[in-house]
């Protein structure tokens, strides 16, 4: 029997999406390949809500983090990071590493720092070229809930604002341009509920122009390669791994199908019923109530919850994957992926398996959890 991928990435992927790799291989140097491009692009522009470029890197989320970093940061760069769990720690140890210096605003884990931390690292270091921002930090399970200000900081402060939304593109809220987000970056295994392999970057004008003549030593993530060949030919600089293309492109067909506004208000129903029902089995959410993620959803273990025992009955017995904690936090949280197709169909099974899972481990848990997931997925 299939798994129920309830992992943080990569998630379930439609059948249609999964059908759409079987297409047969073209020339990615002919007009075939031109429409298809051409289309993923205009449709990738509408799901990110930008008029920018969109490159389609065929990397995982990490290469096109890193070619961010590697096309914007120059030696000595001053870059404000808010830092609150692994991927942002990440971000910020490779921005030293290529050069930059990054100012972490360290929050706990589970938290946000306030944002009045961020301006005030504004204020005090002059010349800040950017703002970096992991919008949803998957290895905790928490969202900044104040993107659009972190944006007005930026023009306030005349520095680029990059956010890595990679594990939330298509799962909550995210108008790029209103924002004012100069680079947005996701990856097809999360919200958008694709194979992994393809990860999209939005470039707005001034960024790409900034690029343009401030030109980057590397060779394949060097985004001026890609504006470049997509400008004069609509295609990609090196060969692109065909069949994702065809996944991602049938995986946003979905989303438009389904409409932006409706899919996020169904991911955060689903994440109401996550939180209402696992709580009310006794178990306490890890992030913070402001900060609390509509796509990743992090609970803290019990007493008595073996992380490797408890996940081993889910998947093995209950044919259900979800993630334990990141580094310091291995044993001592479990993570769900709520994201991407999920519905009612994926709660009530997620929910149940857990709620089986803790009697077998001989947990005291409480019954009235399914109930409440039922009602808080009543119209879905
Ligand atoms: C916020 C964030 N950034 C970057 C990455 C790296 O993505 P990948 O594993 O696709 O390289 C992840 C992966 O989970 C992530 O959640």
């Amino acid at each position: 029997m299939e798994y129920l991928v309830m992992l943080p990435g990569p998630t379930n992927v439609p059948n249609r999406v999964m059908n759409a790799m079987l297409a047969p291989v073209i020339n990615h140097r002919s007009d075939d390949f031109r429409i298809l491009y051409r289309d993923i692009i205009e449709k990738t522009q509408k799901v990110f809500e930008t008029n920018g470029d969109i490159i389609l890197l065929t990397t995982s989320g990490t290469g096109a983090v890193e070619s961010s970093v590697v096309n914007l940061i120059k030696k000595g760069d001053k870059v404000i990071i808010p830092v609150n769990g692994e991927f942002s720690t990440r971000l910020a140890d490779l921005i030293d590493s290529w050069g930059g210096t990054a100012i972490r605003i360290d929050a706990p884990y589970g938290e946000n720092p306030p944002i009045g931390k961020i301006e005030e690292a504004f204020e005090v270091n002059k010349d800040v070229k950017a703002l970096y921002a992991v919008y949803n930090e998957t290895s905790t399970g928490t969202t900044i809930r104040y993107m659009d200000k972190l944006g007005n900081l930026c023009g306030k402060y005349g520095s680029f604002f990059i956010a890595d939304a990679v594990s939330i593109l298509g799962g909550d809220e995210l108008p790029v341009d209103k924002w004012n987000i100069d680079i947005c970056i996701t990856a097809s295994q999360k919200a958008l509920a694709a194979p992994p392999g393809v990860s999209p970057i939005s470039i707005n004008e001034r960024t790409k122009k900034y690029m343009q003549s401030n030109p980057s030593p590397i060779l394949y993530l060097n985004l001026n390669r890609y504006f470049r060949y997509y400008k004069e030919h609509t295609e990609t600089p090196f060969t692109p791994a065909l069949p994702l293309y065809y996944a991602f492109n049938e995986a946003l067909n979905l989303v438009l199908e389904e409409g932006i506004e409706k899919r996020i208000q169904r991911h955060k129903q689903c994440a109401d019923a996550f939180y209402s029902s696992l709580s009310a089995m006794g178990l306490t959410p890890f992030a913070k109530e402001d900060a609390k993620s509509n796509v990743i959803i992090a609970f803290n273990y019990l007493e008595g919850m073996d992380d490797k025992k408890f996940r081993t009955l889910l998947s093995d017995d209950f044919r259900v994957l979800i993630a334990g904690g990141f580094g310091n936090l291995k044993g001592k949280v479990f993570r769900i992926g709520s994201m991407g197709e999920v519905s009612r169909y994926h709660v009530m099974r997620t929910v149940s398996a857990i709620y089986s899972a803790m009697k077998m481990l001989g947990v005291n848990t409480n019954d009235k959890a399914l109930s409440v997931a039922e009602e808080k997925l009543k119209n879905l």
